[in-house]
């Protein structure tokens, strides 16, 4: 990672303005999965240990520039507090009189959290008013929002045309791992790619054929694949116009000479519900009027006799529709086999790290990421444009901030 990070700056007496990731699911007014704020609490003690003045922002859901009770962040500061083991006052707005008269009065240690940035149209404009009006009374940012990091937003971006910005350490920890799978993977490395549409993974197929020693692909999106090999899928979900670009990777993987798989049997059913009937069928042939909705028994082995020989590896996307029992063992089987693997496992995209949890596994992954879009992104090889934004090692920071020797 080549960026500066907290650990680079004098922070005692300092305001820091720190973009989180606190877009956690809600339920009835509380914070159902508190995941993603754990995940930003070593940064945060960190801060205050410091002695810094913590400006916490964060947006949650999509309100669109509209104050809207539901997406408060009211319901984060409980469970900041406990976790913290320290009082968090929160205010009513992220900007405006009150908001500078709450940062002032601020000590050394303390914590503040902001209300919802994207309550303001600002936010998600990136304008450059606004980013100036959040920046206005800190003077260092500090982005831990990796989950947010492909946002060119206001609080992400526009923000570091007015302050220094640095990495905290979740933002560290996600572009190391991440990084470190794409970039210098120990070997064998091998993805697995799951989910619905190829369409939504195209330019992470493509970024990774070029990659990885092995690619395994179930989910949906084999489908399309099995159709570009000449078989049959049943009723079974297939994006016809994508057929040609499955061809097409198909053929590149051939050629890179990378060991691909695809399901040789899938758990198929007529229709998309637990008490459909439902069949074990060969990828030759899914019959008419079935539809595949997970890998089948022979996959399983073959997809974890695969994953037992990896050195490194990614995983992303469920194997199929999990979110139905009958339809949950082909991404269970993954889950498992990552955990019993020797390999660095690294788990991008929210449905396979929903997977990870439900099976109780998380503990056993090498690096669960808090991105859902923010990893995806970063998995087809983009410029995620809130690290982009980041000072590089090396830059000068000025010099109330620099640390003595
Ligand atoms: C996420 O949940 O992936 C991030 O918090 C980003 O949220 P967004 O997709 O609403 O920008």
């Amino acid at each position: 990672m080549n960026k500066l990070t907290v650990r680079d700056v004098a922070l005692r007496g300092r305001k820091v303005f720190c973009r989180v990731d606190f877009n956690v699911p809600l339920s009835g007014g509380r914070v159902a999965d508190d995941t993603r704020i754990r995940a930003s609490i070593p940064t945060i003690s960190y801060l205050t240990g410091q002695g810094a003045r913590v400006v916490l922002a964060s947006h949650l859901g999509r309100p669109k520039g509209q104050p809207r009770p539901e997406f408060r962040l009211d319901p984060v500061a409980e469970p900041l507090r406990k976790l913290l083991q320290r009082p968090v006052r929160k205010v009513d707005d992220c900007v405006g009189p009150a908001v500078r008269r709450a940062v002032d009065e601020l000590g050394d240690g303390d914590v503040l959290l902001l209300e919802n940035l994207r309550f303001h149209h600002g936010e998600e404009k990136n304008d450059p008013r606004f980013a100036e009006e959040l920046a206005s009374g800190a003077e260092v940012f500090v982005n831990d929002a990796f989950g947010a990091a492909h946002r060119a937003h206001a609080s992400t971006e526009g923000i570091t045309h007015y302050l220094p910005a640095v990495a905290g350490f979740l933002m560290e920890r996600e572009l190391e791992a991440l990084g470190k799978a794409l970039e210098a993977p120990e070997r064998p490395f091998g993805a697995i790619i799951g989910g619905a549409k190829v369409s939504d993974k195209i330019q992470v197929l493509d970024n990774l054929i070029s990659k990885v020693d092995v690619l395994l692909i179930g989910g949906g999106m084999a489908n399309t694949f099995l159709r570009a090999r000449g078989l049959g899928t049943g009723d079974s979900l297939v994006e016809e116009d994508k057929v040609p670009l499955a061809g097409e990777l198909l053929r590149r993987s051939a050629d890179r000479g990378i060991t691909l798989l695809l399901p040789v049997d899938l758990v198929a059913a007529t229709a998309l519900d637990p008490k459909a009937q439902r069949q074990v069928v060969s990828a030759e042939a899914i019959p008419p009027g079935w539809r595949a909705l997970d890998i089948g028994p022979r996959t399983r082995e073959q997809f974890a006799e695969a994953i037992a020989g990896l050195k490194t590896a990614l995983w992303n996307g469920p194997m199929g529709v999990f979110e139905v029992e009958p339809f949950a063992a082909g991404t269970r089987a993954v889950a498992q086999a990552l955990a019993a693997s020797g390999a660095m496992t690294v788990v991008g995209g929210g449905d396979s790290v929903a997977a990870v949890e439900e099976a109780g596994l998380a503990g056993r992954m090498g690096h669960i990421s808090t991105g859902g879009g923010a990893s995806l992104e970063f998995l087809e090889g983009k410029t995620l444009p809130g690290v982009a934004a980041l000072l590089d090692r090396g830059a000068t920071l000025p010099p109330a901030l620099t640390k003595g020797e």
